[in-house]
């Protein structure tokens, strides 16, 4: 849970957001951005226990009508609403879904993450401690040479 707080402080997901978390997992990351951070948050799970706690969590969080997981392949999800999106999954993963998120995300959305990283993307923000990475569209993926990062 420290590491779940320290993702959504990262990225200061506030009452504005609209978050999503990628491999919703027992729904931990949904429910405190509603409960702590006042945002509305979706989830995608594509494991069927999980999803079930997910859904557990959220109804007895009390986040019920703000959070909502869905059970579906987060590669078929339409992001395009999301403002935050949360991810703790794999390196490989993380890359796979570097294009669909650049193409998918407006400029200015967030992307945190734990643990793993973009091999192409520059953090703007780094928790070294435990490990959290914030990456901002428009920013984190600018393609240039040192000097003339970040784009003016
Ligand atoms: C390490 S858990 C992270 C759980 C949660 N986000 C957290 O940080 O506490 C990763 C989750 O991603 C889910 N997952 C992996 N690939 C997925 C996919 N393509 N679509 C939906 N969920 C997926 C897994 O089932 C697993 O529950």
């Amino acid at each position: 849970m420290e590491s779940v707080k320290a993702m959504l402080r990262l990225a200061d997901v506030n009452p504005n957001d609209i978050l999503y978390d990628l491999g919703a997992g027992d729904g931990r990351i949904v429910t405190t951005a509603v409960k702590d951070f006042g945002a509305r948050a979706i989830g995608y799970e594509i494991d069927p226990i999980r999803f079930l706690i997910s859904w557990l969590r959220i109804i007895f969080s009390g986040a019920l009508g703000r959070a909502v997981v869905r059970y579906k392949n987060f590669y078929k999800a339409d992001l395009k609403e999301a403002t935050v999106v949360t991810l703790f999954l794999r390196q490989h993963t993380n890359e796979r879904l570097r294009e669909k998120l650049e193409r998918e995300l407006a400029p200015g959305s967030r992307v945190v993450t734990y643990y793993w990283t973009f091999d192409k993307w520059r953090p703007i923000k780094v928790d070294r401690r435990l490990e959290v990475y914030l990456y901002v569209i428009g920013i984190s993926n600018y393609q240039s040479s040192s000097s003339s990062f970040p784009p003016r």
